[in-house]
């Protein structure tokens, strides 16, 4: 049977102890059955509530019901019940509370015994292992590697290439400029390089001949991006210079290197051409490496196909670099350059360039 206040009708001590006892045995045993949190709430609300909680009903019927003489003795046992019930309310609390961060230690336990999650490692991307493969080529025939900036002066990326102010030659190399320089002198004036062959330039004011270097680098252009076309994208520059290159020279190291690229049976073929910075020019052709030489759509049936410009240094060139040693009546050599992802595209049968800049994984997880 539930605990209910009743009044009193014997203000003795030995009575008021026995109503007390009563009225503790009831909070400790409802204090026991509480096992959750709305249980918790409806023990502590039917016992502490303002409004008609025991503690209430205890100070209404058993207190302000006393008479003037016994106040004093009921006064010190209601005062020590609600101490006692506030203590099994919180006792009740706690209990609830720390069983509850039990269940959940054993609903989160953890198996550290089972196998960790694998996290997917990165590849090296398409373009940077071709030109690490290209790179790789001629560092075998002897070659260094350099590098310069992709912030390039107009002097290095045009004229000390032999590319007067205002040349038309110039057009052929949409060129994005950085804003704000017309008040420096046309040489000093910055712009992206839209080559790797500034860095001729540099490689030879650094070091004086004999010298053979490859530079790896990206390289800007104003073109709309299309199939074929990005406005970054990267080449593979080479120079050899020292006495008695000749044409020969050239010929036999890009055929040597297109064979180690592409496979000791395709074949090069050079066709004249020009850039303001070789003279004699030529662009070089390596016969399709997929239908090998017959025609098919990759090399649009000519059996043909045109992967880099190349020359031998003018003359011109070697004027801006004298100082270092660089005689023209003494001295002679050629210089190659080559788009990485045209090679990459043709290599792996890629159609899009847009593809490499697109960062989607399931295109470039093929290269692994
Ligand atoms: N720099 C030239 C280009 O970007 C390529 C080239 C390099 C040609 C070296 C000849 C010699 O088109």
């Amino acid at each position: 049977m539930a605990y209910t206040v009743r009044k009193l009708d014997d203000y003795a001590p030995a009575a008021l102890d026995a109503a007390v006892h009563d009225l503790l045995s009831a909070v400790g045993q409802e204090a026991g059955s509480v096992a959750g949190e709305n249980d918790w709430k409806l023990f502590r609300d039917r016992w502490m509530a303002r409004k008609n909680g025991i503690l209430t009903q205890v100070n209404d019927l058993w207190l302000k019901a006393a008479p003037g003489p016994a106040k004093r003795e009921v006064g010190a046992r209601v005062n020590q019940l609600k101490t006692e019930v506030e203590r099994a309310v919180d006792a009740a609390q706690q209990r609830i509370s720390s069983s509850g961060s039990k269940s959940r230690l054993d609903s989160e336990r953890l198996d550290i015994t089972l196998p960790g999650i694998r996290r997917p490692l990165g590849a090296e991307h398409p373009v940077l292992r071709t030109m690490s493969e290209i790179v790789q080529v001629f560092r075998a025939m002897g070659y260094s590697v350099a590098d310069g900036p992709e912030i390039e002066t107009d002097y290095l990326n045009f004229e000390a290439l032999n590319f007067p102010p205002n040349h038309p030659a110039r057009d052929t190399q949409d060129t994005i400029f950085v804003a704000g320089q017309e008040r420096k002198p046309q040489r000093d004036r910055l712009l992206l390089r839209t080559h790797t062959s500034p860095v001729q330039i540099r490689a030879m004011m650094a070091t004086p001949p004999p010298i053979r270097v490859v530079v790896p680098g990206k390289v800007h252009r104003a073109d709309t991006a299309d199939a074929t076309h990005s406005p970054i994208f990267h080449q593979v520059e080479g120079l050899a210079v020292d006495t008695n290159i000749t044409f020969c020279d050239l010929k036999g190291t890009l055929d040597h290197a297109m064979k180690a690229f592409f496979g000791s049976n395709v074949k090069t073929r050079f066709f004249p051409s020009f850039f303001p910075f070789t003279e004699p020019s030529a662009d070089v052709s390596v016969t399709c490496f997929k239908c090998g030489g017959k025609g098919c759509r990759l090399c649009k049936m000519s059996g043909w196909i045109e992967l880099l410009g190349c020359g031998m240094v003018d003359p011109n060139v070697f004027q801006f670099v004298k100082s270092n040693g660089y005689d023209s009546r003494k001295i002679s050599g050629f210089a190659f350059g080559m788009g990485v992802e045209r090679i990459a595209m043709l290599k792996y049968g890629i159609d899009d360039i847009q593809l490499f800049y697109q960062g989607d994984v399931r295109f470039l997880e093929q290269f692994n």
